[in-house]
Protein backbone atom coordinates (compact mmCIF):
# COMPACT_ATOMS: atom_id res chain seq x y z
CA UNK A 1 0.00 0.00 0.00
CA UNK A 2 0.91 3.67 -1.02
CA UNK A 3 1.33 5.48 2.09
CA UNK A 4 -1.13 8.37 2.42
CA UNK A 5 1.35 11.14 1.29
CA UNK A 6 2.95 9.58 -0.98
CA UNK A 7 2.09 10.78 -4.64
CA UNK A 8 2.57 8.18 -7.07
CA UNK A 9 4.03 8.44 -10.50
CA UNK A 10 4.11 5.92 -13.37
CA UNK A 11 7.36 6.30 -15.55
CA UNK A 12 6.86 3.83 -18.37
CA UNK A 13 10.05 3.20 -20.57
CA UNK A 14 10.04 1.22 -24.13
CA UNK A 15 12.74 0.53 -27.29
CA UNK A 16 12.17 2.74 -30.50
CA UNK A 17 13.93 0.58 -32.89
CA UNK A 18 10.60 -0.83 -34.43
CA UNK A 19 10.76 -2.71 -37.72
CA UNK A 20 8.88 -1.28 -40.81
CA UNK A 21 5.49 -3.64 -40.89
CA UNK A 22 5.36 -2.49 -36.56
CA UNK A 23 5.97 1.08 -37.88
CA UNK A 24 3.15 0.91 -40.39
CA UNK A 25 0.87 -0.90 -38.54
CA UNK A 26 1.35 1.69 -35.38
CA UNK A 27 0.98 4.85 -37.65
CA UNK A 28 -2.75 3.80 -38.16
CA UNK A 29 -2.97 5.09 -34.19
CA UNK A 30 -1.48 8.81 -34.89
CA UNK A 31 -3.02 11.65 -36.49
CA UNK A 32 -2.61 12.94 -40.01
CA UNK A 33 -0.62 15.37 -38.46
CA UNK A 34 1.53 13.68 -36.43
CA UNK A 35 1.99 11.33 -39.23
CA UNK A 36 3.14 14.28 -41.50
CA UNK A 37 5.99 15.00 -38.88
CA UNK A 38 7.34 11.81 -39.11
CA UNK A 39 7.45 11.66 -42.88
CA UNK A 40 9.51 14.71 -42.20
CA UNK A 41 12.14 12.72 -40.44
CA UNK A 42 15.86 12.44 -42.68
CA UNK A 43 16.37 8.47 -42.71
CA UNK A 44 13.55 5.95 -41.94
CA UNK A 45 15.37 5.20 -38.50
CA UNK A 46 14.53 8.36 -37.60
CA UNK A 47 10.83 7.98 -38.77
CA UNK A 48 10.16 4.61 -37.15
CA UNK A 49 11.86 5.81 -34.35
CA UNK A 50 9.02 8.85 -33.49
CA UNK A 51 6.60 6.75 -34.40
CA UNK A 52 7.30 4.42 -31.89
CA UNK A 53 8.03 7.42 -29.18
CA UNK A 54 4.51 9.05 -30.31
CA UNK A 55 2.24 5.85 -30.70
CA UNK A 56 3.57 5.02 -27.14
CA UNK A 57 2.32 7.76 -25.67
CA UNK A 58 -0.92 7.26 -27.07
CA UNK A 59 -1.05 3.81 -26.15
CA UNK A 60 -0.29 4.64 -22.72
CA UNK A 61 -2.38 7.51 -22.41
CA UNK A 62 -4.94 5.10 -23.76
CA UNK A 63 -4.59 2.37 -21.51
CA UNK A 64 -4.60 5.41 -18.39
CA UNK A 65 -7.67 6.60 -20.10
CA UNK A 66 -9.43 3.11 -21.24
CA UNK A 67 -9.92 5.29 -24.76
CA UNK A 68 -8.14 4.20 -28.26
CA UNK A 69 -4.82 5.05 -28.74
CA UNK A 70 -5.77 7.16 -32.00
CA UNK A 71 -8.33 9.58 -29.44
CA UNK A 72 -7.96 12.83 -29.94
CA UNK A 73 -7.16 13.26 -25.63
CA UNK A 74 -4.19 15.78 -26.08
CA UNK A 75 -3.40 19.17 -27.71
CA UNK A 76 0.10 21.25 -27.97
CA UNK A 77 0.26 24.06 -24.98
CA UNK A 78 2.84 27.31 -25.39
CA UNK A 79 5.86 25.94 -25.84
CA UNK A 80 4.91 22.72 -27.46
CA UNK A 81 4.16 20.86 -24.70
CA UNK A 82 1.07 17.93 -25.14
CA UNK A 83 -1.55 18.27 -22.46
CA UNK A 84 -4.92 16.48 -22.30
CA UNK A 85 -7.77 18.88 -23.37
CA UNK A 86 -10.25 16.87 -20.43
CA UNK A 87 -10.84 19.45 -18.19
CA UNK A 88 -11.89 16.55 -15.91
CA UNK A 89 -8.77 14.59 -16.21
CA UNK A 90 -6.38 15.21 -13.56
CA UNK A 91 -3.25 14.11 -14.95
CA UNK A 92 -0.21 15.55 -16.12
CA UNK A 93 2.07 13.95 -18.81
CA UNK A 94 5.41 14.10 -20.51
CA UNK A 95 7.04 12.29 -23.03
CA UNK A 96 11.18 12.16 -23.30
CA UNK A 97 13.40 10.12 -26.20
CA UNK A 98 17.19 10.00 -26.55
CA UNK A 99 18.60 7.94 -29.20
CA UNK A 100 16.26 4.32 -29.36
CA UNK A 101 14.87 4.75 -25.61
CA UNK A 102 11.40 6.30 -24.67
CA UNK A 103 10.21 7.48 -21.40
CA UNK A 104 6.58 8.50 -20.63
CA UNK A 105 5.68 9.88 -17.21
CA UNK A 106 2.09 10.00 -15.65
CA UNK A 107 1.13 11.69 -12.12
CA UNK A 108 -1.86 13.77 -11.03
CA UNK A 109 0.55 16.83 -10.50
CA UNK A 110 2.79 19.20 -13.02
CA UNK A 111 4.97 16.13 -14.31
CA UNK A 112 8.31 16.28 -16.43
CA UNK A 113 10.84 13.54 -17.36
CA UNK A 114 13.77 13.76 -19.34
CA UNK A 115 15.68 10.62 -20.43
CA UNK A 116 19.47 11.21 -21.71
CA UNK A 117 21.90 8.63 -23.14
CA UNK A 118 25.37 8.78 -21.40
CA UNK A 119 27.85 10.02 -23.78
CA UNK A 120 31.28 11.57 -23.85
CA UNK A 121 31.50 15.27 -21.95
CA UNK A 122 30.68 17.89 -24.36
CA UNK A 123 32.44 20.33 -24.19
CA UNK A 124 32.10 23.81 -22.72
CA UNK A 125 28.17 23.21 -22.36
CA UNK A 126 28.11 22.93 -18.48
CA UNK A 127 29.01 26.16 -18.65
CA UNK A 128 25.98 27.28 -20.77
CA UNK A 129 23.62 25.24 -19.27
CA UNK A 130 24.10 24.94 -15.73
CA UNK A 131 24.55 27.79 -12.49
CA UNK A 132 27.36 28.55 -11.02
CA UNK A 133 27.09 25.74 -7.63
CA UNK A 134 26.06 23.19 -9.95
CA UNK A 135 29.35 23.60 -12.42
CA UNK A 136 31.01 23.36 -8.91
CA UNK A 137 29.76 20.13 -7.94
CA UNK A 138 30.33 18.49 -11.38
CA UNK A 139 33.86 19.71 -10.86
CA UNK A 140 34.71 18.08 -7.65
CA UNK A 141 33.59 14.89 -9.65
CA UNK A 142 36.71 12.41 -10.20
CA UNK A 143 37.35 13.05 -13.88
CA UNK A 144 36.38 9.61 -14.57
CA UNK A 145 32.62 10.36 -13.19
CA UNK A 146 32.02 13.88 -15.04
CA UNK A 147 30.76 12.34 -18.33
CA UNK A 148 28.12 10.23 -16.38
CA UNK A 149 27.69 13.27 -13.90
CA UNK A 150 26.89 15.68 -16.77
CA UNK A 151 23.81 13.96 -17.86
CA UNK A 152 22.34 13.14 -14.88
CA UNK A 153 22.46 16.65 -13.38
CA UNK A 154 21.72 17.86 -17.15
CA UNK A 155 18.37 15.14 -16.91
CA UNK A 156 17.36 16.79 -13.74
CA UNK A 157 17.68 20.24 -15.26
CA UNK A 158 15.41 19.50 -18.07
CA UNK A 159 12.92 17.65 -16.21
CA UNK A 160 12.68 20.73 -14.42
CA UNK A 161 12.01 22.42 -17.56
CA UNK A 162 9.51 20.31 -19.48
CA UNK A 163 7.72 20.69 -16.17
CA UNK A 164 7.17 24.47 -16.48
CA UNK A 165 6.75 23.88 -20.08
CA UNK A 166 9.04 26.19 -20.77
CA UNK A 167 11.68 23.96 -21.97
CA UNK A 168 14.91 25.57 -23.48
CA UNK A 169 13.33 29.15 -23.53
CA UNK A 170 13.92 29.13 -19.88
CA UNK A 171 17.82 28.98 -19.49
CA UNK A 172 19.19 26.47 -17.28
CA UNK A 173 21.25 28.73 -15.40
CA UNK A 174 18.13 30.63 -13.98
CA UNK A 175 17.66 27.90 -11.21
CA UNK A 176 20.07 25.54 -9.10
CA UNK A 177 19.88 21.82 -8.09
CA UNK A 178 21.52 20.57 -5.02
CA UNK A 179 22.72 17.09 -6.42
CA UNK A 180 24.96 15.67 -3.67
CA UNK A 181 21.98 12.96 -2.98
CA UNK A 182 21.85 11.55 -6.72
CA UNK A 183 18.97 10.17 -6.37
CA UNK A 184 16.79 12.70 -5.64
CA UNK A 185 18.32 15.96 -6.77
CA UNK A 186 16.36 19.35 -4.94
CA UNK A 187 15.65 22.63 -6.39
CA UNK A 188 17.25 25.21 -3.95
CA UNK A 189 17.30 28.24 -5.76
CA UNK A 190 15.51 29.80 -8.87
CA UNK A 191 15.21 33.49 -10.25
CA UNK A 192 11.50 32.43 -11.95
CA UNK A 193 8.75 34.50 -10.88
CA UNK A 194 5.33 33.03 -9.82
CA UNK A 195 7.32 29.82 -8.42
CA UNK A 196 8.02 28.55 -4.94
CA UNK A 197 11.08 26.55 -5.27
CA UNK A 198 9.98 23.87 -1.84
CA UNK A 199 6.83 22.70 -3.76
CA UNK A 200 9.30 20.85 -6.00
CA UNK A 201 10.17 16.88 -5.88
CA UNK A 202 12.87 15.38 -8.17
CA UNK A 203 13.80 11.63 -8.40
CA UNK A 204 17.02 10.20 -10.74
CA UNK A 205 15.84 6.82 -12.47
CA UNK A 206 18.02 4.05 -14.12
CA UNK A 207 16.04 3.27 -17.43
CA UNK A 208 18.70 0.63 -19.28
CA UNK A 209 22.57 0.86 -18.88
CA UNK A 210 23.88 3.35 -20.44
CA UNK A 211 20.93 6.18 -20.12
CA UNK A 212 20.12 7.82 -17.25
CA UNK A 213 16.87 9.76 -16.65
CA UNK A 214 14.77 11.82 -13.92
CA UNK A 215 11.34 13.23 -13.26
CA UNK A 216 10.34 16.70 -11.65
CA UNK A 217 6.96 16.99 -10.07
CA UNK A 218 4.87 20.67 -8.62
CA UNK A 219 4.45 18.80 -5.29
CA UNK A 220 5.55 19.16 -1.83
CA UNK A 221 4.72 15.70 -1.47
CA UNK A 222 7.20 12.60 -1.57
CA UNK A 223 7.38 10.85 -4.85
CA UNK A 224 6.73 7.35 -5.34
CA UNK A 225 8.26 6.21 -8.68
CA UNK A 226 6.95 3.04 -10.27
CA UNK A 227 8.90 2.15 -13.28
CA UNK A 228 7.68 -0.19 -15.60
CA UNK A 229 8.16 -1.44 -19.70
CA UNK A 230 5.81 -0.37 -22.25
CA UNK A 231 5.10 -3.65 -25.20
CA UNK A 232 3.14 -2.24 -27.81
CA UNK A 233 0.04 -4.31 -27.92
CA UNK A 234 -0.85 -5.03 -31.90
C1 LIG B 1 11.00 20.76 -24.57
C2 LIG B 1 12.42 20.58 -25.11
C3 LIG B 1 13.41 20.91 -24.01
C4 LIG B 1 12.53 19.11 -25.51
O1 LIG B 1 13.80 18.84 -26.01
P1 LIG B 1 14.19 17.38 -26.57
O2 LIG B 1 15.64 17.33 -26.65
O3 LIG B 1 13.39 17.06 -27.78
O4 LIG B 1 13.78 16.49 -25.35
P2 LIG B 1 12.88 15.25 -25.02
O5 LIG B 1 13.06 14.11 -25.95
O6 LIG B 1 13.14 15.01 -23.57
O7 LIG B 1 11.35 15.77 -25.11
C5 LIG B 1 10.62 15.80 -26.29
C6 LIG B 1 9.14 15.71 -25.94
O8 LIG B 1 8.79 16.66 -24.92
C7 LIG B 1 7.46 17.12 -25.15
N1 LIG B 1 7.54 18.58 -25.23
C8 LIG B 1 7.61 19.39 -26.33
N2 LIG B 1 7.67 20.69 -25.93
C9 LIG B 1 7.63 20.68 -24.58
C10 LIG B 1 7.66 21.72 -23.60
N3 LIG B 1 7.73 23.01 -23.92
N4 LIG B 1 7.62 21.36 -22.29
C11 LIG B 1 7.54 20.06 -21.93
N5 LIG B 1 7.52 19.03 -22.82
C12 LIG B 1 7.56 19.35 -24.13
C13 LIG B 1 6.96 16.50 -26.45
O9 LIG B 1 6.18 15.36 -26.14
C14 LIG B 1 8.26 16.06 -27.10
O10 LIG B 1 8.10 14.92 -27.88
P3 LIG B 1 8.14 15.03 -29.49
O11 LIG B 1 9.44 15.72 -29.83
O12 LIG B 1 8.11 13.62 -29.93
O13 LIG B 1 6.94 15.83 -29.86
C15 LIG B 1 12.68 21.49 -26.33
O14 LIG B 1 11.94 21.02 -27.43
C16 LIG B 1 12.29 22.94 -26.05
O15 LIG B 1 13.01 23.65 -25.40
N6 LIG B 1 11.10 23.36 -26.54
C17 LIG B 1 10.49 24.65 -26.17
C18 LIG B 1 10.80 25.78 -27.07
C19 LIG B 1 10.52 25.52 -28.51
O16 LIG B 1 11.39 25.35 -29.29
N7 LIG B 1 9.26 25.46 -28.92
C20 LIG B 1 8.94 25.22 -30.32
C21 LIG B 1 7.62 24.53 -30.46
S1 LIG B 1 6.28 25.63 -30.12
Amino acid sequence: MIPADELPVSVWVWDLDIDAPTAAALSGWLSPDERQRAAAFATSELQRRWIAARAGMRGILGTVLNVRPNAPVFALGKHGRPYLTSPDCPYSFNLSHSNALAAFAVCDAVVGVDVEQIKALPEGVAGMVFSPPEIAALEAEPETRQAEKFFQFWAAKEAVLKALGTGLTVSGRSFTLDVSQAAAPRLIAADWANEDTQAWRLLAFDPMPGFTGAIAVRTTRPLRLTLKHWVFDL
